[in-house]
């Protein structure tokens, strides 16, 4: 059974690519979640970024995990960046189930040059303990792979530890 676990909703693949990369080179279990509402097009963008702004959730759909989240080494939760705020969709389960993370790192995807590390923070307002690490990645930028790879990097010294 794997004691790392990375979860991540993805509206339009790019936070799944991501966690797909971190996930198989941790060989870590990789789990996605959804609420189930249809996010696409505009008025799913639109949708999206509005409920972000509010902080506004809906119920999750229900996910399976191979263990109890706590009892997880490390839970890597990844989130695109809606409106500089994490996902509707990963606010609800750090609201719902952010108590029950042990160790956590946070994987940010986002369009702009800005890292918006500010959200790491917001994040922590639902969890025990504060995040152990993170990292903020635009996907199709030359520089995805040196950030993504200096992630893994730390996350292995972590688990060494
Ligand atoms: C509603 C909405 C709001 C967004 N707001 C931002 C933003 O404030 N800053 C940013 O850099 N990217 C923003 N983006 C772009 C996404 O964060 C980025 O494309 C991300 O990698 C998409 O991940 P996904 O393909 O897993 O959904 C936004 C995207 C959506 C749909």
């Amino acid at each position: 059974m794997k004691d790392v676990l990375c979860i991540y909703y993805s509206r339009s693949g790019k936070t799944r690519q991501a966690m797909e990369d971190i996930a198989g080179a941790l060989d870590a279990e990789l789990v996605e979640i959804t609420d189930g509402q249809d996010r696409s097009g505009w008025k799913g963008y639109l949708r999206s970024g509005m409920e972000a702004m509010r902080t506004s959730t809906r119920p999750l759909q229900p996910f399976e995990t191979q263990r109890p989240l706590e009892e997880y080494r490390l839970v890597i939760v990844g989130t695109p960046v809606w409106a500089g705020r994490c996902s509707s969709v990963i606010r609800a389960l750090l609201k719902r189930r952010g108590l029950e993370l042990p160790e956590t790192a946070y994987v940010l995807t986002r369009g702009c040059q800005r890292r918006y590390e500010e959200i790491y923070e917001q994040m922590d307002g639902y969890i025990a303990k504060p995040h152990a690490l993170a990292c903020s990645l635009r996907v199709d930028d030359v520089g995805y792979e040196f950030w993504r790879d200096k992630f893994l990097q730390a996350v292995r010294a972590l688990l060494d530890q």
